[in-house]
């Protein structure tokens, strides 16, 4: 029998804690000022999307650059707004792990920095952990243990969680992320940048009926994912049909390629997250990561939950892309425990299967 818990926070005690989150994983450099793993007291984002939007996608050099040129900015922002010292600061946490090598090494020293300076603990998070983490900062409802599906532009991945403070990796992608395959269609279409929000405009004028794409679904009880073909597949189907100047394309057109696409792409995604409620014998489901933006996502997972007895959580908006308040967040829960780090922490660009966050 597994027990169920509802208050991921009820052992914490009353201290007032207050946490400096840094994120800098991949084009959004980010500082918040967090209480007690869940009070917001400042969120403060800055987007590269502008410097990126040319190139349909993020150039590395030129989003560690521009986190250089951002981040010392960004943090005063969001300390001015939590109104809050540097001096009340009970420690610092930093996105170290996964992302863009050169982006996470922006954060940690600036993090390092930081808690060498002031003397307060320096904590290590998992952005991934942290996407689903910022359900918790949001819903106070959540039985555990629970699903969760980490959607974004860099990552796809289904994991177990016990609590709020424990992931267990079930499967990723082999392959592009969900959100990156979105991106690489809307190029393709010459559609722009980032693609995933684009694609969901057009899909709402489309019909997924007139085309047909495939899906990888890979079996049952296997929670990776694979969307290359699935991209490709569209790729192949603009060769094929000769349209090789879009600028001849019509709209309608365009408007059914997004709608079959962006349908491919949910429909591996639900299979996946249901499938992982059902097989681990969890009533709840948590998503997270710039993709769960998606209406239609949204829709269609939650009529199905719906009909299956299932909770579904999703953050709102402002916590489902990256920002770093999800990093203080799940950092309060790191603190607690005593789980700090040394100078010598290191980045880790890869999603590491076997270490927690
Ligand atoms: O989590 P996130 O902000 O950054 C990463 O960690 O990657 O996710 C960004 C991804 C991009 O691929 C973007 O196209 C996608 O999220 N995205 C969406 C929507 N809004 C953002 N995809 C589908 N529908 C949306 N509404
Ligand atoms: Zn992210």
């Amino acid at each position: 029998m597994v027990e169920r818990t509802t208050d991921c926070f009820s052992c914490l005690g009353d201290t007032r804690l207050l946490i400096l989150g840094i994120e800098t994983s991949c084009d959004e450099t980010a500082a918040s000022v967090i209480e007690n793993g869940k009070h917001i007291r400042s969120n403060v984002v800055s987007t590269q999307i502008d410097i990126h939007k040319k190139f349909g996608g993020v150039v590395p050099e030129l989003a560690s650059r521009a986190h250089v040129e951002l981040i010392s900015h960004v943090i005063w922002e969001a300390l001015e707004k939590a109104d809050c010292k540097l001096s009340e600061l009970n420690a610092v946490a930093v996105t170290n792990s996964p992302g863009l090598a050169n982006a996470l090494l922006v954060g940690t020293e600036t993090a390092k920095a930081l808690s060498f300076s002031l003397r307060i603990p320096l904590i290590a998070v998992n952005h991934i952990h942290a996407h689903l983490y910022a359900n918790f900062m949001e819903h106070s409802s959540i039985i555990c243990p629970t699903v969760g599906l980490i959607i974004s532009g860099g990552h796809t991945a289904v994991f177990y969680m016990k609590d709020c403070n424990n992931y267990v990796l079930l499967g990723q992608t082999y392959d592009d992320a969900a959100g990156e395959a979105l991106d690489k269609v809307a190029k393709m279409l010459n559609l722009g940048y980032p693609g995933g929000p684009i694609i969901s405009k057009m899909a709402e004028k489309g019909s997924s009926k007139a085309i047909n794409f495939p899906r990888a679904f890979l079996g049952k009880d296997v929670y990776n994912f694979s969307f290359s073909g699935m991209k490709t597949a569209v790729a192949r189907y603009l060769e094929c049909n000769s349209y090789k100047n879009l600028a001849d394309v019509n709209d309608i057109y365009v408007n059914d390629i997004c709608a079959e696409f962006q349908q491919s792409v949910i429909d591996v995604l639900i299979k996946k997250i249901v499938g992982a409620a059902e097989q681990k014998n969890v009533e709840t489901i948590l998503i997270g990561g710039g993709v769960s933006a998606n209406t239609e996502f949204r829709k269609q997972l939650s009529e199905i939950c719906k009909k299956k007895g299932m909770n579904l959580f999703f953050p709102s908006l402002k916590l489902c892309t990256d920002n770093a308040a999800m990093i203080a967040g799940l950092a309060y829960h790191r603190y607690k425990e005593g789980k700090f780090e040394s100078l010598s922490l290191d980045i880790h660009p890869q999603l590491q299967c076997d270490r927690l966050s």
